[in-house]
């Protein structure tokens, strides 16, 4: 007797092999090709799920590492092009001279940005007063120099901050005064932030 071998594995004893799973069947290739497809859209939703996780918390923590914030014991250093990054003297400023300093190492941060004015005779950081530099109205740095009033100016809108009244709004439109900072001696006459910025940066 003749014997053929059953390559149809839905067929069983008894019972006739299904006609539409034979090789080359248009049907059963169609099937396998969308299960193949169903697999690849759940191996890539799976992908996405996992990345949608990853991508924001590794951009938060590089945003984080970008921005260093201006932290107790900083000396403060020149920001100007100039004589950017050399450490500000307490000794550089005259009464009515102001300085934009950032501290050092942490420039790369705008908000970072002070402004630092000498109001009365001092030694070290008396006399000094400091600030962010940057407008409470829309976030323009402000002038490095005081007006003729001895009044820091905003470039972009005009509005007017003074530093010998804790930086109060004189002019707007700006309703917020610029928040202040504390800074003590630091070694070799250098100034250093004594503490974090009594307000918010910037407009709120
Ligand atoms: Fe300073 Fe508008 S940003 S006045």
């Amino acid at each position: 007797m003749k014997h053929t071998l059953n390559l149809d594995k839905t067929a069983s004893p008894g019972r006739p092999p299904d006609p539409q799973v034979r090789a080359g069947d248009p049907t059963q290739q169609h099937r396998a090709s969308r299960r193949t497809l169903l697999s690849w859209m759940v191996g890539i939703a799976a992908g996405a799920f996992v990345v949608s996780f990853a991508v924001p918390a590794a951009a938060l923590k590089a945003l984080m590492l970008e921005k260093p914030v201006i932290a107790v014991g900083d000396v403060l250093t020149y920001a100007t092009t100039a004589t950017g990054g050399q450490p500000f003297k307490a000794a550089d400023l005259a009464v009515g001279g102001s300085a934009q300093l950032f501290p050092m190492g942490k420039s790369d941060n705008q908000d970072n940005l002070l402004q630092v004015v000498r109001i009365t005779e001092g030694a070290g950081a008396a006399g000094l007063v400091a600030y962010s530099a940057i407008c409470t109205h829309l976030g323009c740095a402000v002038f490095e120099k005081l007006n003729k009033e001895g009044l820091i100016l905003c470039p972009c809108h005009g509005s007017i901050y003074d530093p010998a009244s804790h930086a109060a709004v004189r002019r707007g439109p700006s309703d917020r005064a610029l928040p202040g900072i504390a800074i003590a001696d630091g070694p070799n006459g250098t100034i250093i932030a004594n503490g974090p910025f009594d307000g918010p940066v910037g407009p709120q």
